[in-house]
C-alpha cells in the first residue's frame, strides 16, 4: 500500500477502506508517513469529506493508536462530558460535581485552552495547589474514594490525534466535520467512560457556526459513540456569545462556584443543568424529567458544592485556595452610544481575553491566571452611553488598548431590541 495512492483516492472523492485508514494512522504515528503527506490527506478530507463508515474507522484507528483507559472496574456508571470548545465555557467545573454527587462516576481527562477557546485544565490550575497530573494509581484511587477526578491528557493517549491535531492547526484543516468528529470521539473512546454527553457548541465562538452544521456533527459523533457501544447523546448549545459573564481562568472558577452556590448567571446555570440532566438520564437509565429533578436538587441543596470541595481537596487544593489573587490592573470598557447590544462575537471576545493574558498565543506561553473579562452587559441588554459594558483584567497594563479594541469590535449595537436566541438548540440521542 502507498500513501500517495490513498491521498489520490480521497482527492478524487472515493471512499477509503478500513485497511487504508489503518495504514495511514499507523504510518503517521510511527513516522513512516511524513507531515506533508498527512497534510495533503487532511486537505483532501476537508474538501471531499468522509462517509460515516470512514469516519468511524478513522475514529477507531486513532482511539487504538496509543494507550486506552479501562474504567470497567467502576461498573456502568462511568460518565464523561465533552465540549467542542467555547468562550467562557466552565461547564465541567459545575456539571462534574453535580453528576458525581448523584452517583455518576466522573473519571475525566480534559484539555488546555486552544486559540480563543479556554480549557478545563488551565482553569483548574488557577486553583492554588490543584494537581492535574495524577498518576494512574492516584487517579483510580481518587475516583474510587470520591467518584470524581479530572486530569490532563496523559502522554500516550491517542497519539495519532495529538499529532494530527497539531498539524491541522497549522494547515487550515481544523474545521472539517469528519476530522473534528473523529478527533473528539477517539479521545472519548480511549478515555473509557461508558456514558458520553457531547456539548456541541454552535455560533460565532464555535467551530460550527450554524445549527445545521452543529447538528450534523452531533449526529455523526453520537452514531460513532453508539457503534463503539457507549451510551452517547449530544446537546447543541448556543455559542453566539460567551457563556456566563466571566472569561479567563480564575474568573471562570469564581463564576462556577457562584453557580454551585446558587448564585450564578442564568444562561450558565441552565446549560449546566441541561448537560448534567442528560448525563444522569443516560447513565442511570432514567427519564430526562426524573433526571432533571435530581440535578436541580443537587444544585439547590448544596450537595453539588460539597462534592466540588471534596474533589478539589482530593486533588490537593483547599477552600482557602479559592481566595484568588486579583489581577494587578483593571480597565472598564465604557459604552459610547445608547442602544441594544444585538450581537457579541464570542470568538473576538475570546481573542480579547487571550490578549489580556488569559490564553496562549504560542504553545509555550505562560498564562496569567488572573487575566480576563467580566461582562456587565450581554447580547439583548440595553446600554446607555457611559455604562460600563465590561471590565478587563490583566497583570500587563499595556495589553488593555489592544484588548479593548478587539472587545469593542466584537459588539454590534442597534436601536431595535433583538429577538432572543435559544440557549439550547437540540438534544440528539
Ligand atoms: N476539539 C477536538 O478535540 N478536536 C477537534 O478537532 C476540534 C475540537
Amino acid at each position: 500500500m502507498r500513501m500517495y495512492d490513498i491521498i489520490k483516492k480521497k482527492r478524487d472523492g472515493f471512499s477509503l477502506t478500513k485497511e487504508e485508514i489503518d495504514f495511514f494512522i499507523k504510518g503517521y504515528v510511527d513516522g513512516s508517513i511524513p507531515d506533508y503527506q498527512a497534510s495533503a490527506f487532511c486537505m483532501a478530507v476537508f474538501y471531499k469529506g468522509m462517509t460515516e463508515e470512514e469516519t468511524a474507522n478513522l475514529t477507531m484507528a486513532m482511539a487504538e493508536s496509543g494507550d486506552t483507559v479501562d474504567l470497567s472496574v467502576f461498573g456502568t456508571l462511568t460518565a464523561d462530558k465533552h465540549s467542542t470548545g467555547g468562550v467562557g465555557d466552565k461547564t465541567t467545573l459545575i456539571v462534574a460535581p453535580i453528576c458525581a454527587s448523584l452517583g455518576c462516576v466522573m473519571a475525566k481527562m480534559s484539555g488546555r485552552g486552544l486559540g480563543h477557546t479556554g480549557g478545563t485544565i488551565d482553569k483548574l490550575e488557577s486553583i492554588d495547589g490543584f494537581n492535574t497530573a495524577l498518576s494512574p494509581e492516584e487517579f483510580f484511587a481518587q475516583v474510587e474514594k470520591t467518584g470524581i477526578a479530572v486530569v490532563g491528557q496523559t502522554g500516550n493517549l491517542t497519539p495519532a490525534d495529538k499529532k494530527l491535531y497539531a498539524l491541522r492547526d497549522v494547515t487550515a484543516t481544523v474545521d472539517s466535520m469528519p476530522l473534528i468528529a473523529s478527533s473528539i470521539m477517539s479521545k472519548k473512546i480511549a478515555a473509557g467512560a461508558k456514558n458520553i454527553v457531547l456539548d456541541v457548541k454552535c455560533g460565532s465562538g464555535a467551530f460550527m457556526k450554524i445549527p445545521e452544521d452543529a447538528e450534523a456533527l452531533a449526529a455523526e459523533m453520537v452514531k460513532i459513540g453508539k457503534m463503539c457501544r457507549r451510551n452517547t447523546a449530544a446537546v447543541i448549545t448556543n455559542m453566539n456569545r460567551p457563556l456566563g459573564n466571566n472569561i479567563g481562568n480564575a474568573l471562570e472558577v469564581i463564576e462556577a462556584i457562584n453557580v454551585l452556590k446558587n448564585n450564578g448567571p442564568e444562561d450558565l446555570t441552565s446549560v449546566c443543568l441541561a448537560l448534567a440532566t442528560q448525563i444522569v438520564s443516560i447513565t442511570k437509565n432514567i427519564s430526562r424529567d426524573d433526571a432533571e429533578i435530581l440535578t436541580k436538587d443537587a444544585l439547590q441543596s448544596g450537595k453539588a458544592y460539597d462534592k466540588f470541595i471534596e474533589w478539589i481537596n482530593a486533588q490537593g487544593a483547599t477552600e482557602n485556595s479559592l481566595n484568588f489573587k486579583k489581577a494587578d490592573y483593571s480597565h472598564p470598557v465604557i459604552a459610547e452610544t445608547d442602544g441594544y447590544i444585538i450581537s457579541s462575537d464570542a470568538e473576538k471576545i475570546g481573542i480579547s481575553a487571550v490578549i489580556l493574558g488569559a490564553g496562549r498565543e504560542k504553545k509555550d506561553d505562560t498564562i496569567d491566571m488572573s487575566a480576563g473579562i467580566i461582562l456587565n452587559k450581554k447580547t439583548g441588554d440595553k446600554v446607555t452611553k457611559g455604562d460600563v459594558i465590561a471590565t478587563l483584567y490583566s497583570c500587563n497594563k499595556s495589553s488593555f488598548e489592544s484588548a479593548k479594541n478587539k472587545f469593542l469590535d466584537a459588539l454590534e449595537f442597534s436601536q431595535e431590541e433583538p429577538t432572543k436566541e435559544p440557549l439550547i438548540y437540540k438534544i440528539i440521542k
